[in-house]
């Protein structure tokens, strides 16, 4: 049987330098940098993701719904929020709990978990995964707003599964890596 990843992150990020430093940008103005321009990494998204658990933040999930019109069908969606007054959509439950973590690692025991963010999701669960399906997309940005954490290339291998040109369907060129952490002795 091959090894079960039980949560794993899923991002897209734009490598900028910003003030001097290198960043991976994720988000500006509550948009992803490339927007939905990227029909081959929405397709990869849908697939690696329907039928299982996504772990998701409340303000990205305001956004989906904005743009979707709903939640994201076929999934099973928990949302992260602080607010306890928070009506989810249907088939979405809500993980208000300071043991979220917890709870999402208890559910991953029998259900594999896409951390999908935003921001704040994955600085939270960015240390407690050891699976990553980072799509790095070469587009010139010069700003942003949100960021992923930085990734110490001592802590990871790294797998390109797919590369795929800018064409009609893809405004951008972009690569699709999977980091699996080295062991942590
Ligand atoms: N590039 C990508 O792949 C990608 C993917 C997803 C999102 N994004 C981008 O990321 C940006 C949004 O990220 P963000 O950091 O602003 O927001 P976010 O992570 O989507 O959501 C933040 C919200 O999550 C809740 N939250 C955070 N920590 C929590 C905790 N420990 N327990 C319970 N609830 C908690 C709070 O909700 P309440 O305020 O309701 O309490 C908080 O305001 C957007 O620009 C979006 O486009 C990019």
């Amino acid at each position: 049987m091959p090894f079960r990843y039980p949560i794993t992150i899923i991002v897209g990020v734009v490598e900028a330098t910003i003030h001097g430093k290198k960043k991976l940008v994720i988000g500006k103005d509550g948009d992803q940098p490339q927007g939905r321009t990227l029909k081959d990494d929405l397709k990869f998204f849908k697939d690696t993701t329907v039928g299982n658990v996504v772990v998701v933040g409340r303000k990205t999930e305001d956004a989906i719904e904005k743009a979707l019109g709903h939640s994201l069908c076929d999934r099973d969606t928990f949302i992260l929020t602080r607010d306890k007054s928070y009506v989810p959509k249907e088939r979405c439950k809500v993980l208000c709990s300071t043991h979220a973590v917890s709870i999402v690692n208890e559910i991953s025991k029998t259900r594999d978990v896409y951390v999908i963010g935003g921001g704040q999701i994955y600085e939270l669960f960015f240390p407690h995964v050891n699976r990553l399906l980072i799509t790095h997309i070469d587009m010139n940005i010069s700003d942003g707003d949100t960021f992923f954490p930085d990734i110490d290339p001592h802590d990871w291998r790294v797998k390109k599964l797919h590369c795929h040109e800018a064409n009609g369907r893809n405004k951008y060129q972009f690569w699709i890596g999977e980091y699996t952490r080295k062991p942590r002795f």
